[in-house]
């Protein structure tokens, strides 16, 4: 099955476009490397021993995201492509709301030009806000959003549905990640945070390895068991091999909309990352505690039985290995760039 797979030279995305190639798929990535860089295709290569056809363009331009299609004819598409720093997104909203829209505007209807039937779009936790009963579950109620970003993705999520309500033979899954963290095993592709890190695993390898003086763990006294804020941390190869899941079950389906969770069920606090962090590494991390972050719900985590009974998906890799993943990446990086 040829997939075309936008965003997949990104941390997500490099992960799928991997374990589409070793479950037997053909990846075609878009991708224009704004938020990525180019010598991950290559790293891809090395894990995979197969280089993906890559296009760099802008989804948002339909005649050249067209030409793609034209030329590919994908059966599936997997649409990571998306502007994703919450903070950013508060200054800069036209910006996020211009791209992550328009783009999937194209995807929608390219695949009506081109009669393609499969979509898995990537959706966040962020869409629960903060949730009056912990974990959630996909029927959970939204909440309005807290950032123009996570508002893209709620208005993703409504597209989709509008979409499907008249649409014929689509099979759509909507993922909704928790914390995607860790780095493939190999060493050879991971995460890559242009400028200083919003996101709190990036934060502490670059600590580790004294690219920044101190993480701030941002708030003591959130009503958590040690007042730091609690999150679900998944590894990225887990949430990669989700999308093949859910590619699986659509194989199936003639029509159906879906949405997951993709999350370890487990909560694990700010204080917890950083004490297994040490643990695992042996290494004294340099931090203090900080205000609060504007923004952040104290404690969001997953019901994951949807995904597990219906997509028979499990994750795999613990909280220990991601962090050890993690952190041989930020070493590798030196010598990959
Ligand atoms: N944190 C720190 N210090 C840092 C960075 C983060 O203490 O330097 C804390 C945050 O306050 C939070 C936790 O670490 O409690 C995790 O923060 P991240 O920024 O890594 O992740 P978030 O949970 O804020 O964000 C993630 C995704 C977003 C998504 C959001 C929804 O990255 O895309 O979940 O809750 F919108």
């Amino acid at each position: 099955m040829k997939v075309i797979v936008t965003g997949g030279a990104g941390f997500i995305g490099s992960h799928t476009v991997v374990e589409l190639i070793n479950n037997g798929y053909t990846p075609i990535i878009v991708d224009d490397f704004r938020n990525s860089k180019p010598f991950i295709i290559n790293q891809i290569f090395k894990i995979t021993g197969q280089k993906p056809k890559h296009y760099a363009i802008d989804c948002c331009n339909y005649k050249d995201f067209e030409t793609v299609f034209k030329i590919e004819k994908p059966e599936g598409i997997i649409h990571f492509a998306a502007y994703k720093a919450v903070g950013e997104s508060v200054n800069k909203p036209l910006k996020y709301y211009e791209n992550n829209i328009n783009s999937l505007v194209n995807v929608l209807k390219l695949m009506n030009e081109f009669d393609v039937n499969n979509l898995v779009f990537s959706s966040s936790c962020t869409v629960y806000g903060s949730a009056k009963v912990i974990p959630v579950t996909e029927k959970t109620p939204t909440q309005k959003a807290e950032s123009p970003y996570g508002n893209t993705k709620q208005i993703g999520e409504d597209i989709l549905h509008d979409y499907f309500k008249t649409s014929k033979n689509k099979n759509i899954s909507i993922l909704r990640y928790f914390n995607p963290i860790g780095a493939h095993p190999s060493g050879l592709i991971g995460e890559l945070p242009i400028g200083t890190p919003n996101n709190l695993i990036p934060f502490i390898t670059q600590t580790a390895d004294g690219i920044r003086k101190s993480l701030t763990i941002f708030g003591n006294d959130y009503p958590t068991r040690d007042g730091s804020c609690i999150r679900d941390y998944i590894h990225v190869v887990d949430l990669a091999i989700a999308h093949i899941k859910a590619f699986e079950k659509q194989k199936n389906q003639t029509s159906e909309l879906e949405t997951y969770n993709v999350g370890t069920g487990k909560g694990t606090s700010v204080i917890e990352v950083v004490e297994c962090f040490e643990k695992e590494t042996k290494i004294k991390l340099n931090y203090s505690f900080g205000e609060k972050r504007e923004g952040d719900v104290a404690e969001i985590y997953a019901d994951n039985s949807k995904i597990i009974s219906e997509l028979e998906w499990e994750p795999k890799y613990s909280l220990q290995d991601a962090l050890k993943d993690a952190w041989n990446w930020q070493k590798n990086l030196k010598n990959v760039k």
